[in-house]
């Protein structure tokens, strides 16, 4: 699967969005070692706390239907649906990565448009990081 692809489908799942609180939505595709995908959007919950990522809602998605490798995600944001700006990832989706992917090898898309983006390793994002590998 082609980048942009990957980018157009973050971006046209924007709209499935649940962010009634803060009205930042945000959307990720995940691409999957067999080149499946998985969406997911931010789910925000009146109780705030119970609130989970786009990230981590594409990441569960797939992992729930025993997908456990992964090449790349994209991801989009934005105030009210409209995206002016990079979204990065979170700290704790960034963990989440980490549990499933090769920080050298996994991908992340940052984008603003099918064309615009900025594109960065997990390594990259999370460094220096604490993986299942310690605990073997
Ligand atoms: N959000 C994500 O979905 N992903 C991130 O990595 C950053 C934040 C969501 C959570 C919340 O619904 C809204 O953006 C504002 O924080």
């Amino acid at each position: 699967m082609d980048k942009r692809e990957l980018i157009q489908k973050a971006i046209d799942a924007l709209p499935a969005s649940y962010a009634p609180y803060s009205h930042f939505h945000v959307a990720a595709a995940l691409l999957c070692g067999d080149g499946s995908v998985y969406i997911g959007n931010n789910i925000e919950n009146a109780s705030y706390s119970a609130t989970v990522c786009a990230e981590r809602c594409a990441f569960f998605k797939a992992v729930s239907e025993g997908k456990r490798r992964f090449q790349a995600i994209a991801i989009c944001g934005g105030q009210n649906g409209v995206i002016t700006d990079y979204c990065p990832p979170c700290g704790v989706c960034r963990q989440v990565m980490r549990e499933f992917c090769a920080p050298k090898e996994f991908q992340i898309y940052l984008a603003k448009s099918r064309e615009d983006y900025a594109e960065y390793t997990l390594e990259q994002l999370l460094p220096m990081s604490f993986g299942p590998e310690k605990l073997s």
